[in-house]
């Protein structure tokens, strides 16, 4: 028989986090396996407003093509929001993504043959990881600490290893919720010049900060061009719509450009219009408040209601920002079992083999996001949760 599939195609299988999405359908089930936003934050009547408007005033823009690199007066918001928040400097160019997870593709393309080492974090994102594999990367991992990433795991992998590319969510992790120290991201760049790798600095959740103080992107601090940033309105905005955004030194941009045009020639025009039409006439940064208040409320929901049900042995990050948490067990259990268990007591979260370079070990590990489920529901969940864990170890 001929063989379908190409072998980019053929190791990949659906995520178990897609699997998890058809819990969600259940309405008894309690997910804390998903990665929404929540959808009380979605400004509906804005959006209803500016999009009367635009099919009004902005017709054959908004359904005709456009350019790859995206509706420039968007384009030009985002750069001068990242100039302002330090992030690039006023020289340097954005381009328009559909998602934050495009960039991460085009960069893959862009920079990673087949059998190039490619290091993500232990653990990481899903979408990141299944990335890479379908391109046939050489996929290593480094493990998060308390400060993120091992830099001296790095640093010795670096003795007998080439690396080609660098794959961080130094802000707000998903999926455990950590935030790389600024001495880290330092480093992390001292090594990329070093060793001569490129950074890609995925930060779909930077603002939604609600304890502590910024750090500085890696982006930021790179003088020598390796650092390529991602970031996204899916988290501040709506998921839905597809925006995300790219900015890097010239010439990687324009490559990450020619291969956007061959992907989907450009994000569409009608979603960067809403986008657009939102920021100027209504305040993102007041949105974007709103929801880091949410969000730090659920966050603190979750971890009084893990703090007052969980055994004394379990150890669990306490995000400062973003909408993930990570729960780590001891060595003992095993995330998946207890996910089976827990999807039977109508609770569900991310077991940690699906945030794996190595998907085939047994994880003590889980993911549980907060951003969408109500107060009461946590308290409930967790409850149940707790039940599970102890379940578990009593058997
Ligand atoms: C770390 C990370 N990167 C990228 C993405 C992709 O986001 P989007 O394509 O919606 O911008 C996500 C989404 O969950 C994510 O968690």
């Amino acid at each position: 028989m001929s063989k379908l599939f190409a072998d980019r195609a053929a190791g990949l299988s659906g995520s178990a986090i897609r699997a998890t999405f058809k819990l969600l359908a259940d309405p008894e089930i309690i997910s804390f396996a998903g990665g929404a936003p929540s959808p009380d934050l979605f400004p509906r009547e804005e959006l209803e407003e500016i999009a009367a408007r635009i099919f009004r005033d902005k017709c054959n823009l908004a359904l005709q093509y456009g350019i790859t690199e995206g509706y420039a007066p968007l384009a030009d918001f985002v750069k001068a929001r990242l100039v302002s928040q330090g992030v690039i400097r006023a020289g340097e160019s954005v381009i328009i993504t559909t998602g934050g997870q495009q960039v991460i593709d085009l960069t893959a393309r862009a920079l990673v043959n087949e059998g190039d080492v490619v290091v993500a974090e232990r653990p990481s994102f899903v979408g990141g990881l299944n990335c890479f594999r379908s391109y046939n990367a050489d996929l290593r991992d480094v493990p998060v600490e308390n400060d993120g990433l091992s830099t001296d795991a790095l640093e010795e992998m670096l003795k007998t290893t080439k690396i080609k590319l660098v794959y961080t969510i130094p802000t707000f992790q998903n999926p455990s919720g950590i935030t790389m120290s600024l001495a880290k991201r330092k480093r992390l760049l001292e090594l990329a010049e070093k060793h001569d790798f490129y950074i890609l600095e995925d930060n779909p959740y930077g603002e939604l900060r609600y304890r502590g103080e910024d750090v500085a992107t890696i982006k930021s601090m790179d003088e020598t061009g390796r650092v390529i940033y991602a970031g996204s309105f899916s988290k501040i905005l709506s998921p839905g719509l597809r925006l995300g955004f790219a900015s890097a030194r010239a010439d990687i941009l324009e490559k990450l450009v020619v291969i956007k045009q061959i992907t989907d020639v450009h994000t569409p025009t009608l979603n960067q219009l809403l986008a657009y039409e939102f920021v100027t006439n209504y305040d993102l940064d007041a949105h974007v408040r709103r929801s880091r208040e949410l969000y730090g409320h659920k966050c603190a929901v979750m971890l009084g209601e893990m703090d007052r049900r969980f055994p004394e042995y379990c150890e669990y990050t306490r995000p400062e920002g973003g909408i993930f948490l990570w729960c780590t067990l001891p060595d003992r259990f095993d995330s998946k079992e207890l996910f089976n268990r827990g999807v039977e007591k109508k609770v569900a979260f991310v077991p940690g083999d699906s945030c794996m370079v190595d998907m085939n070990k047994k994880y003590s590990s889980f993911r549980l996001n907060f951003s969408n489920t109500a107060d009461d529901k946590i308290a409930e969940g967790i409850k149940i949760l707790a039940g599970v864990i102890e379940e578990a170890a009593a058997q």
